[in-house]
């Protein structure tokens, strides 16, 4: 056993799986077994493995200029093309960048972003955030406080109160839908609630809301159209800023460009990382709305700096690998492909809603999950996340690589690169898991009658 600490892992149940190598969809591990990769490794291998024209992106910029710093008035060539590049693809008007190296590094920019920026305006008191349950927006102490996770929590004493962070509903009608209640009166009642929440906290005092357009980490969470139009009105409303976090569903996940397209929104601020790059090289980038950019000038001067950077912000070999990733998106048709490809998934994914285990499947364009459930009547869960870990593993045996999201999901995201034939081959392989792990939730006596009796 060696000396590494695992991130977000049972550290009683580390090096499960030793994966060496890969090849497009596929990875293979240190025995030679080939698996199929479900989640795009962790939602971000957009064109999967051995992308010959990404590495030779990095090889080139290494041997151009391997590092240079953005700080005091430098620049260089290629943080300065991707800004245009993606400020020009945003629906973020007249967008601003700055670029770090992880999705929460980038919320943590957008926080103090907010802070800057109404400092500046002569708003200090709007301080707060609204974060969801359910959601996940990082893991530093400030993105991870917008968390809405236990898990990211516990132990950890997160969120620190003056964070300032209030807690909304999440948006699940499969969990939070009330009798009698369709899916877009749902979406409608938790505008309305959002909005008594912001009443009670006072408007004066929020400054953001941030949300996934679709809860990735949290169980791949859709929610009904109409939830974010109803959403955005609350916020404008009540000059609240969104953030729309875009990590998981950015670059073609969910059929466009962005889930914005896809769900109508309008967002002030945007938060990007793994499929930017194809998760070849960490990058992340905190997008904002120029005007808002505009007044973080004059403190900047007052104070002599803008003081915030880290040593990797527009890092050339990452703004070189995220071009090149930009430039085959666009030239390979990528998110064309995984809208038409995604489309196909959603509609294969279909025939398991009359499995046993499944009490609902959610998705949209390339990602998905499957709601594991004890009793798809009284849609009970599963106690513990044992049936859905059984189910991951299975999966894997079957050669599939997928992830149990807490412990009532199972996720799926493959790479945007993923053809038909593979897919079925993805269902088929979950078809097979799924089968066992009824078998075994059954020869565990873990399903209705058990869990019945536990409800009572
Ligand atoms: C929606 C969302 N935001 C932020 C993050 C944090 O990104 P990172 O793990 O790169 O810090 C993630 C990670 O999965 C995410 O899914």
């Amino acid at each position: 056993m060696g000396h590494l600490i695992y991130p977000t892992t049972n550290l009683n149940a580390i090096e499960q799986l030793v994966i060496t190598h890969g090849e497009g969809v596929y990875v293979y591990d240190n025995q030679g077994r080939k698996y199929l990769e479900g989640l795009s490794g962790l939602w971000c291998s957009a064109l999967g493995h051995g992308n010959r024209e990404l590495a030779e992106a990095a090889a080139t910029q290494m041997r151009a200029m391997a590092f240079q710093p953005l700080f005091g008035g430098k620049t260089h060539p290629v943080a300065m093309a991707l800004a245009e590049r993606l400020a020009a693809m945003l629906p973020v008007k007249d967008a601003y960048l700055f670029f770090g190296t992880s999705g929460s590094d980038a919320n943590d920019t957008h926080w103090k972003l907010l802070r800057y920026y109404y400092n500046a305006i002569g708003k200090p008191e709007k301080r707060k955030i609204i974060a969801r349950k359910g959601a996940y927006h990082g893991i530093t102490v400030a993105s991870g406080a917008l968390t809405g996770l236990p898990s990211s929590h516990t132990y950890f004493d997160l969120p620190f109160e003056a964070l300032g962070v209030v807690r909304a509903e999440g948006a699940h009608y499969y969990r939070q839908g009330r009798a009698g209640e369709s899916e877009n009166e749902f979406g409608l009642r938790c505008a309305r609630e959002l909005e008594q929440l912001i009443l009670r906290e006072n408007p004066q005092t929020i400054a953001a809301f941030i949300g996934e357009p679709v809860t990735g980490a949290g169980g791949v969470v859709v929610p009904p159209s109409t939830y974010w139009p109803a959403i955005q009105e609350v916020l404008r409303k009540h000059d609240i800023l969104l953030i729309d976090d875009e990590v998981i569903t950015g670059f073609g996940r969910t059929g466009n460009d962005f889930a914005a397209r896809t769900f109508g929104i309008r967002p002030d601020m945007m938060t990007l990382a793994k499929a930017v790059t194809s998760g070849y090289i960490p990058l992340s980038v905190a997008a904002i709305r120029g005007e808002m950019y505009e007044r973080l000038v004059a403190p900047s001067a007052k104070v002599g700096v803008f003081g915030h950077g880290f040593t990797y912000t527009g890092h050339p070999v990452s703004c070189a690998v995220a071009l090149k990733t930009l430039e085959i998106y666009e030239r390979d048709r990528v998110f064309q492909h995984a809208a038409q490809v995604g489309t196909y998934l959603q509609q294969r994914l279909r025939k398991f809603e009359s499995h046993a285990l499944v009490g609902e499947l959610r998705g949209v364009g390339l990602i998905a999950a499957l709601e594991i459930v004890a009793d798809k009547g009284s849609r009970q869960s599963f106690p513990t996340a044992d049936v859905v870990q059984y189910l991951q593993k299975r999966a894997q045996e079957h050669g599939l690589l997928v992830r149990a999201l807490g412990s009532t999901s199972i996720g799926i995201c493959p790479p945007l690169i993923i053809t038909e034939r593979q897919i079925d081959e993805l269902v088929d392989s979950l078809g097979a898991a799924l089968d066992e792990t009824l078998s075994y939730a059954e020869r565990q006596g873990l399903l209705a009658p058990v869990g019945k009796t536990a409800t009572g």
